[in-house]
């Protein structure tokens, strides 16, 4: 007997949630993608690769994960010593399993101490589609209280980063959550988007703008990579001119600062709202 859509749908998104690559994948994300791929291709086989192809992207697994339940030991460890330098070495070990925080390493000692200067030290932030990044918190120099909610569609990072929270002695606020169809709706000092708005924009035609006017923040820090991940080429220009096609139109100042590797741009949309 021939499948309704929605069996389909289901079907598809359950086959790729038993996979071993994205298995660790929000359901609702696979959800989204396999109702699209099912109204575009009639065989369920074309329909899952089309969404493992989509999932590639926006996953992007190949930029690297710790081992999660090594590197909870790892910290449960560290926290149980307390001392400070063993702490900042596990967190740093896990940063260094995923290449964008990989690339951001030798750039902590003044990358949020910059950013900060700017934006002025959150009580509330927003760290949208976070990675490993929440777990750059001891070179934030922030003080508590601290709401630092957390936003990604990989089930066994936010169950890390919220053990992470814990340990540190934050509120556990990283969440399962789908930005590209949920927008983040917390009020916030400060939004954290970074390393991720061109793939973002590709995945998701168009809704990068939409995300940025949404959020409820005074101030937005997007950040580029300046070097391509395969070509080495210098990516500063063409970025430059793609966050400010991204506002245009907006009376938002902008501050931006380049690191070795990375182009920040602080925004300040101004009161929350
Ligand atoms: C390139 S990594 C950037 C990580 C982090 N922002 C940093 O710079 O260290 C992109 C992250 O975005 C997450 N992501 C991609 N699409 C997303 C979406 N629609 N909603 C939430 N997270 C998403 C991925 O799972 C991945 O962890």
């Amino acid at each position: 007997m021939k499948q309704s859509v929605e069996e389909m749908v289901t079907a598809v998104t359950h086959t790729i949630k038993q996979s071993a690559k994205y298995g660790q994948t929000s359901e609702e994300t696979i959800r989204k993608l396999a109702e699209t791929a099912v109204r575009q291709h009639k065989k369920p086989k074309a329909a899952v690769k089309a969404v493992r192809k989509q999932l590639h992207s926006i996953m992007a697994p190949y930029l690297g994960d710790p081992d999660y339940a090594a590197a909870a030991v790892a910290l449960e460890a560290a926290f149980t010593t307390g001392d400070q330098a063993d702490i900042e070495a596990a967190c740093r070990s896990s940063l260094h399993s995923h290449l964008s925080t990989r690339e951001r390493l030798p750039l902590m000692a003044d990358f949020y101490s910059r950013i900060f200067a700017v934006t002025g030290r959150p009580r509330v932030m927003l760290d949208i589609a976070c990675g490993l990044n929440p777990l750059a918190f001891p070179w934030m120099g922030l003080e508590r209280p601290l709401d630092f909610y957390a936003y990604d569609i990989h089930e066994a990072r936010i169950t890390f980063l919220n053990h992470y929270f814990r340990l540190q002695g934050l509120p556990p606020l990283a969440k399962l959550q789908d930005v590209a169809h949920q927008f983040p709706a917390e009020q916030a000092d400060v939004a954290l988007f970074l390393k991720e708005m061109p793939r973002f924009e590709r995945n998701y035609h168009g809704q990068g703008r939409p995300l940025l006017e949404t959020l409820n923040v005074n101030w937005l820090v997007v950040s580029y990579p300046t070097v391509s991940t395969h070509g080495g080429r210098n990516l500063t220009n063409r970025y430059r001119d793609f966050m400010f096609q991204l506002i245009e139109g907006h009376d938002w100042p902008v501050t931006e600062l380049l690191f070795d590797g990375e182009l920040v741009f602080c925004i300040e949309k101004g009161a929350r709202g």
